[in-house]
């Protein structure tokens, strides 16, 4: 296992994309193939024993992490996409945002009942997006055996929203 920093790949912009917030960029993960190695090694370690039947992750950045570790780890990919981009019936759930709300969708068969179920993303910031994927996944009556990320920004206390279920990163700020 490489002995990669992955903080030396993770850029720091700020006042994107708004002012005041500092954001956590992570393309140049994804530029070197050495770091992104790294990141999903690192994931397949933690995982590949613990007998995963479906990796769920959300669109866009979701999918970046989610569906390389899946095939590493021999899962299922199940992707959780915004409104009318799943072709067959879907559960969706709407939640809220700063300002209005917003709507993600899961194909209705996506998972079966019993199934042990990995919530991939590449960020944690406020919750929002992977407590929607867990309140999708209440339609299956599937057992959530963690939600991992490449990074946790610690200060928005995300993995409150998240409880009971547990919360691994790689990466902390
Ligand atoms: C970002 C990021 C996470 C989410 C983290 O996605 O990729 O999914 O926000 O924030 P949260 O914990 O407060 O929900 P974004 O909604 O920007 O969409 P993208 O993946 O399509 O860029
Ligand atoms: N970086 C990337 N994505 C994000 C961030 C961030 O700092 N905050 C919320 N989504």
């Amino acid at each position: 296992m490489s002995d990669i920093d992955l903080k030396d790949y993770i850029r720091d912009i700020p006042d994107f994309p708004k002012p005041g917030i500092l954001f956590r960029d992570i393309t140049p993960v994804l530029s070197s193939p050495a770091a992104f190695q790294a990141c999903i090694d690192r994931l397949a370690e933690r995982y590949a024993d613990r007998k995963i039947d479906a990796i769920v992750a959300a669109e866009a950045r979701g999918f970046i992490f989610g569906a390389p570790l899946a095939l590493k780890i021999g899962a299922a990919f199940v992707p959780v996409r915004k409104p009318g981009k799943l072709p067959s019936k879907t559960h969706s759930h709407v939640y809220d945002l700063e300002y209005g709300s917003d709507t993600l969708e899961i194909h209705s068969d996506a998972v079966l009942p019993g199934q042990r179920v990995l919530i991939v993303d590449d960020l944690l910031a406020t919750g929002g997006t992977v407590e929607a994927c867990l309140k999708l996944l209440e339609h299956f009556s599937v057992e959530i055996v963690e939600c991992a990320f490449c990074i946790h920004l610690r200060g928005l206390e995300g993995e409150k929203k998240l409880a009971p279920h547990s919360v691994y990163s790689l990466v902390e700020y």
